[in-house]
């Protein structure tokens, strides 16, 4: 808890050694009226889950996994940027702690020398007017070596360790995530996306790119322009017209 100075995001931690997936107990604990800002945390686990129920490979003690509880004063539809306001604040945090510039591939990889090191995934509790609770689950490879990640991850993910040549503390890194991110929750709430979409066109290295999407129907191909004020990634395609998109795997050409 290295200096930490959020006001609630950090101040309650559940703190397991082993478990399947922090997810999954902060689904459970939000719906246990679990306080806004509680943070479930674990060393390992056991079934990471990741986007689009594809598995998180998360060994022990190297890596932070972990699950936010929100409850933020936002609109359902309001809840999906917050991936891309968590990007934003993991990136700051890195930056502050190891010099590194990281750069976000929407909507939730965050990527150094051209590899994942952390990827987000965030879920909605919600009524149909008002969010009950969003949990901002983050995995990030911190002091993984090369010969800790499974062989068909090894050209693809990488460890701020394997980035900086150091071993990192991930209480400090931690402390540093949910500082940022609470500022930037906030700001979200008081001013909308404008700020925070700023700050991800600044980090990101999608705009601007030439890109291939593919969703779960079709492939299409363009230019990404940046995003949109809900989040979405606009592409530029070859006949002119503009598209955003909700959800893909973007392959960067
Ligand atoms: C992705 O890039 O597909 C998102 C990965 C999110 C992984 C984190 S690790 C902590 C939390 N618990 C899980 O089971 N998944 C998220």
């Amino acid at each position: 808890q290295k200096h930490l100075g959020t006001s609630s995001y950090g101040r309650t931690i559940d703190y397991y050694e082993s478990v399947q997936s922090t997810q999954i107990i902060a689904h459970d604990a939000a719906q246990a009226e679990a306080a806004d800002g509680t943070l479930i945390v674990a060393e390992e686990q056991t079934a990471g889950k990741g986007r689009l129920s594809r598995p998180w490979s998360s060994t022990a003690n190297k890596g932070i996994w972990m699950s936010l509880i929100i409850r933020p004063s936002l609109m359902p539809q309001q809840a999906p940027q917050m991936t891309l306001v968590s990007a934003v604040a993991i990136v700051r945090a890195i930056e502050e702690l190891t010099q590194l510039e990281a750069t976000i591939k929407w909507p939730n990889d965050i990527m150094i020398n051209g590899k994942k090191m952390t990827g987000i995934l965030t879920e909605l509790q919600s009524d149909p007017d008002r969010v009950k609770a969003i949990i901002i689950g983050i995995g990030m490879n911190v002091n993984q070596g090369e010969d800790d990640f499974p062989d068909e991850l090894k050209p693809i993910a990488t460890s701020l360790k394997m980035a900086t040549g150091e071993h990192i503390d991930r209480a400090k890194l931690i402390a540093g995530i949910l500082n940022y991110l609470e500022l930037y929750t906030k700001m979200y709430e008081k001013h909308g996306f404008g700020p925070i979409k700023l700050l991800w066109e600044g980090y990101s290295n999608t705009a601007g790119k030439r890109v291939r999407a593919v969703m779960l129907n079709e492939t299409i191909e363009g230019t990404a322009l940046g995003i949109s004020e809900e989040g979405l990634l606009e592409l530029r395609l070859d006949d002119g017209s503009v598209r955003g998109i909700y959800s893909a795997d973007i392959v960067l050409q």
